[in-house]
């Protein structure tokens, strides 16, 4: 017995020895050691042995069985190390190989254009306002001083949802709502940004639905140097420092005096060129002094209170900055036009 005992020792450390891999490790383990094994099988011929004998074989066979589990154990940690070796060697990564592309996305151009145009009034103490698309045509027209049966409310094509709805044709009702809020009091100081519409025909310049983006400071002595010290900030930081701004009379309901804005013209210098249409500079914007009647229906004393405000297309800033010549790009989001303005190329 004492030499079977000893003979299952060695063939199984043999069989340790010549195992490949965890798994035939394991399957020695059972073999060897688990209840059916051929131990387990010797121990069972015990009862023949003498009393004195039974104790020794029993100790034996204890002393076996820890000699193949250490065995066993060691040559574990020998394959686990092994197989970590081989992971890896097999998941080596070459550091010398050129990176694959992240595909990122960025910023819509005319998201982009808001946003500067935003932080550039925010750094001067505006504030954001927004307010609805679908407006009453008391804020859109009557509150601006366009009443009903105007003749400029033919210059904004509307979509007129009901008598007294429409899709707003500009930002300016922003300017009444704002002022109605405040309930008299100054400063006022807004920059509204969002979508307008109307009843244009697209083409390379007009668009059924565009931005735009609104501006209005009331307060008291507010003048119309305020409004171009003000359009001169704007347009330097907008489009460089050699800009020069001009304001030509114009005609708003809703501003009186109301003014157009032009720049200077960057490829010409102002001597005149196709871009400018020869004339040096390119409107930017609209703008005035608010119109006491506007500031009256909002509950402002005009005696006491005067404003400024301004309208401007951010499509329109847009292709001039970064010289796009179709407001119909910034909608049909071709991705070969939207890559153009990636900030990581
Ligand atoms: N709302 C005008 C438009 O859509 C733009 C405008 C002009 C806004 C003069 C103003 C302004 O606030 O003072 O054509």
């Amino acid at each position: 017995m004492q030499e079977r005992l000893k003979e299952l020792q060695q063939e199984a450390l043999e069989a340790v020895q010549k195992a490949v891999d965890l798994k035939e490790l394991n399957e020695i383990r059972v073999s060897y050691l688990g209840k059916k094994g051929p131990i387990t099988e010797v121990l069972k011929g015990m009862g023949k042995l003498s009393a004195e004998e039974r104790p020794k074989m029993g100790a034996l066979a204890n002393e076996v069985r820890d000699i193949i589990s250490s065995g066993i154990e060691e040559k574990q940690k020998v394959l686990e190390e092994e197989a970590v070796q081989k992971k890896l060697a097999s998941e080596t990564i070459d550091v010398t190989l050129p990176g694959r592309p992240v595909n990122s996305g960025n910023h819509h151009p005319l998201t982009r254009i808001i946003e500067e145009i935003e932080d550039l009034f925010i750094g001067m103490g505006y504030t954001i306002a927004e307010g609805p698309e679908v407006e009453k045509d008391y804020y859109n027209f009557e509150a601006l001083n366009l009443p009903k049966g105007h003749p400029a409310r033919d210059m904004q094509d509307s979509f007129y949802i009901s008598e007294e709805i429409l899709l707003r044709t500009h930002t300016s009702p922003m300017q009444a709502r704002t002022m109605e809020k405040n309930e008299g009091k100054g400063p006022v100081r807004i920059i509204c940004p969002g979508k307008v519409y109307r009843r244009d025909n697209d083409d390379a310049t007009h668009s059924h639905q565009f931005m735009q983006i609104e501006g209005l400071v009331v307060d008291e002595n507010i003048r119309m140097s305020d409004l171009k010290g003000t359009l001169d900030v704007f347009a330097k930081k907008m489009f460089g420092d050699d800009r020069e701004i001009r304001l030509r009379p114009s005609f708003f309901p809703f501003t009186e005096p109301s003014v157009e804005m032009d720049i200077s013209c960057k490829i010409c210098k102002g001597h005149g060129c196709n871009v400018c249409k020869g004339t040096g500079w390119i409107e930017i914007l609209g703008a005035g002094m608010v119109h006491p009647n506007v500031l009256e229906m909002a509950g402002y004393d005009s005696t006491k209170y005067t404003g400024f405000a301004f309208g401007m297309g951010p499509e329109r800033i847009a292709m001039l900055k970064y010289g796009v010549d179709d407001i119909r790009h910034y909608y049909t989001n071709d991705i070969r036009f939207l890559k153009q303005f990636s900030m990581h190329e």
